[in-house]
This record gives structure tokens, C-alpha cells and sequence, in this order.
């Protein structure tokens, strides 16, 4: 169930349904196409992650959701310029059967967007309410149900009391609390019915005290925030990188240029900003400056993004970062990436709802709220009270893979290794 259906959204559906028929591989899906080892290297047992654990095969997978645009899907597909004719001509009739319902929309929350397609309620808790029968509806079709937010990026928001509790959250529905957006009300409803909730954008959404209580309450799982693509993908490769080697960094200078909705959503300061917030986090927690201040303590660390339509969905994303070495001495390292926005976004958003339907199954994880396993998937992942959130991306990688042998009663691997060398 996908709130926003629009580039990622249908990229994600016109894919795994191109991959159903054997037109395309599932490349950049680590549940699809990853393998796991088990036990030790010279045992040479490496199965695949998707016959290893009981993840839904894309065979079974039905798709639904809500927009502000009415339309089908195929529509949808076409205006976001990401596939080409032919493959979505090959699968227009599966496109169009898919209508995305009425969204709950409030322009307040992303300025640069009107509504064609909203429901009207006499509160955020009637909305909210529209969105649970929704869901009742979708139940009666099928399984068992994810929902998975790829809609636009809401303006920043801090918290406030409405957050700090369940009790106050729905008291602050039927108040409309200006602190409640439309992606919470989603993720409220999901919850609710015991739905696991993940969310694409950087919205500050299930981050709050009263919706992590609904999650534990209702055993539906919950994750971090903004799907890890690009350049971010990139830089908690290379900063743990410079890390590791003790080299220092004076300055990271990232820029892009974006010519999709979501660039034109990104445009709006306010929107910006909660964007903004989530790329700047990770160098922080990456580099540790209070442990390092020699290499890290004055790290000037810039993000920009340029709306610039003629690049639609092919994003340019440039970094410049000035390092140091021995005895302080500067170097520089470019880095231009010409990506594919939701050529990157697709896979992760099909990972994360196959994985959160297994957490949802697991004994061990569903009562946990936050799933930490699944950071790897994000720019900010989200993790306990008190406990700092991991970005690397090589470390997130390891505890994915831990997590699942351990629900699958496997040894752990700790890359330690001195048995290879004993008796
Ligand atoms: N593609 C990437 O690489 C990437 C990476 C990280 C995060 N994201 C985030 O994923 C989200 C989706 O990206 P996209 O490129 O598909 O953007 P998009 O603009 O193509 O699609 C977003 C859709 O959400 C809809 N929408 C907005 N508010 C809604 C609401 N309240 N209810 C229902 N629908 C609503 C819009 O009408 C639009 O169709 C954005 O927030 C983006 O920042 C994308």
C-alpha cells in the first residue's frame, strides 16, 4: 500500500511487474538478488537471501495506493519520464488497472503541489479514519499488507507535546494539531491495523515517541526515514573509508541538480529543509568528531539541491572533499555521479516492503518497533533511545545479514577467522 504514486512509486510497480515476465532483472534488489553466507568460507554455502528466508515471491505481490492526481498508473508512469515506451507499452494493461485511491492531502505540508484527487473529512481523525477503511478494504483482498510512503517530502517539523505520547497524538487528530502532516496520518492508520509502516522521505512521520508506542503496541514494525539512493549511498561509502585510514576532512561540498516532482517539491525551502536535515546527518555520526577531533572537529559540510527541469529523473549529483593526510598535507577528492533518481529507489523500496512483511512474521522482531536490521536502506535510519544510528554502509550491510541468519537460528559472522588457522 503506497501513499504517493508517483516516479519511485510506479518505477518500483512497472518493474517488479516487467520482471514477473521475464522482460528484466531485479538488479540493485538485495532480497532478489543478494546471496547469504552460511557457516564457514570453506564450507562454500552461499544461497540466495530469497531462499534462505520466507520472503513473498514477486509473483504474489499486489499493488494499491493513493495520490492527489487522479489518473491510472500507466499515466502516472509516462509523466514520470523514468521507463521507456516499450516497456511500459508491453504492460499497459497491468498499469491501468491500478487507480490510486483519494489521498489525504493538506498543501500547508508540500507547497509546490495542488490536489485533483483528495478526501474531505470534518477532522484529521475522520481522514485518518478514511484512510483505516481503505486499508479494512484492501485486507478483505488479500494476505497481508505493508504500506511503504513514496510520496513527496513534507515541510521540516519539529516535535512538539502532540508526538510525546500515543493518548496526545489522538487526542491532537481530532484537534487537527498543526504538528500532525498527512504522512503521519497515514502511518498512524497503518499501524493501527497492525500494519508495518516504511518510509521513503524524510518526514519526521513514525520518528516520534506516540507512533513508536503504536508500533510496539500493535507488533507492526517500523524504520528508518529516506530512501538511501544516490549521493548519500556514495558518501557513507567513502567517509568510512577516510575514517578507517585515520584521514581527515576539512570540507564536503555536495550538489545536485534534479529535474523531477520531486526536485519541484524539493524546491520549496520548507520542503528542502527536511531534506536537508537528513543528508547532513550521516558524516556527523560517520566521523565522530569528539573522538577525532584532529580530523574531524572542523568539518564545513554542505548540501544543495537545484531544481533544473531538463534532467527530469536523471539526478547529476557532484562532490568535492577536501581531505587530509600525514602531517596535515591536503588533498582532493571529485565525485559525479550521473544517476538514475528511481532507477536507485525502486529496488530498496521493494526490499524494504519484502522485508518488512518478514519482520512483521518474525517472533523476534515484530514486537520491536524499530527495525535497526533494515538502516541500510536509509539516509536516516532510526534506532533506540540513546543509541547513536549506524551509516556505514558496510556495517548496515553486516547486521542485515545477521539479523536474518539469526531469526533463521544460523551462527552469526563475526569475521574473525583464527579457527581457519588452528589444528
Ligand atoms: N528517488 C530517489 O532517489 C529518492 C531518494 C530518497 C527519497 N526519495 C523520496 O521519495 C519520495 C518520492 O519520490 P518521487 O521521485 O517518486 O516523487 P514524485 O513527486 O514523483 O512522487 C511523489 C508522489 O506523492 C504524491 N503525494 C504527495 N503528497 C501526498 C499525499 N499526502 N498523499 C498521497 N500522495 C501524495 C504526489 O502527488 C506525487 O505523485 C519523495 O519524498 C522523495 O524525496 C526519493
Amino acid at each position: 500500500m503506497i501513499p504517493g504514486m508517483g516516479a519511485v512509486a510506479t518505477t518500483l510497480i512497472a518493474g517488479v511487474e516487467a520482471i514477473r515476465r521475464g522482460m528484466a532483472k531485479p538488479i540493485g534488489s538485495i532480497s532478489q538478488m543478494g546471496t547469504i553466507r552460511l557457516g564457514k568460507r570453506t564450507d562454500n554455502n552461499s544461497p540466495l537471501i530469497k531462499d534462505f528466508v520466507d520472503i513473498a515471491p514477486l509473483e504474489d505481490l499486489v499493488f494499491t495506493g493513493w495520490d492527489i492526481f487522479g489518473g491510472n498508473l500507466y499515466d502516472a508512469a509516462k509523466t514520470a519520464q523514468v521507463l521507456d515506451r516499450d516497456t511500459l507499452e508491453e504492460i499497459r494493461p497491468f498499469l491501468e488497472s491500478i487507480e490510486p485511491m483519494p489521498a489525504v492531502f493538506d498543501q500547508h505540508y508540500v507547497k509546490r503541489l495542488t490536489a485533483k484527487h483528495q478526501k474531505v473529512g470534518k477532522n484529521k481523525c475522520d481522514l485518518a479514519n478514511q484512510i483505516r477503511n481503505d486499508i479494512a478494504e484492501f485486507k478483505t483482498k488479500t494476505d497481508r499488507q505493508v504500506m511503504i510512503w513514496c510520496g513527496s517530502t513534507e515541510i521540516y517539523l519539529e516535535q512538539t507535546e502532540v508526538h510525546q505520547t500515543l493518548e496526545a497524538f489522538e487526542k491532537g487528530l481530532v484537534n487537527d494539531d498543526p504538528g500532525i502532516s498527512p504522512s503521519m496520518l497515514y502511518a498512524w492508520a497503518a499501524l493501527k491495523e497492525g500494519i508495518p509502516f516504511a518510509n521513503g522521505a524524510p518526514n519526521l512521520t513514525v520518528d516520534i515517541p506516540a507512533l513508536k508506542e503504536l508500533s510496539r503496541k500493535m507488533n507492526a514494525p517500523i524504520c528508518g526515514k529516506d530512501f538511501k539512493t544516490g549521493q548519500t549511498f556514495i558518501k557513507t561509502v567513502l567517509a568510512p573509508a577516510f575514517k578507517t585510514r585515520m584521514l581527515g576532512v576539512a570540507g564536503w561540498y555536495s550538489t545536485n541538480i534534479l529535474g523531477n516532482r520531486d526536485g519541484e517539491v524539493l524546491d520549496d525551502p520548507e520542503s528542502f529543509k527536511t531534506k536537508e536535515v537528513s543528508k547532513l546527518g550521516v558524516l556527523e555520526h560517520i566521523f565522530q568528531p569528539e573522538l577525532h577531533p584532529d580530523l574531524y572537529k572542523d568539518l564545513y559540510h554542505k548540501v544543495r539541491i537545484n531544481y533544473y527541469p531538463p534532467r527530469g529523473d536523471n539526478k547529476e549529483g557532484w562532490d568535492n572533499i577536501d581531505i587530509f593526510g600525514w602531517l596535515g598535507y591536503p588533498m582532493q577528492l571529485k565525485v559525479d555521479f550521473l544517476c538514475r533518481d528511481s532507477i536507485l529507489a525502486a529496488p530498496l523500496a521493494l526490499d524494504l516492503v519484502l522485508f518488512m512483511d518478514l519482520a512483521a512474521r518474525s517472533s523476534e522482531l515484530k514486537g520491536l518497533g524499530i527495525q535497526e536490521w533494515l538502516s541500510f536502506y536509509f539516509k536516516d535510519p532510526d534506532s533506540a533511545p540513546g543509541v547513536y544510528p549506524e551509516h556505514d554502509l558496510f556495517i548496515q550491510s553486516m547486521k542485515l545479514k545477521n539479523t536474518l541468519r539469526h531469526i533463521m537460528g544460523q551462527d552469526l559472522i563475526t569475521h574473525l577467522g583464527l579457527d581457519y588457522y588452528g589444528e
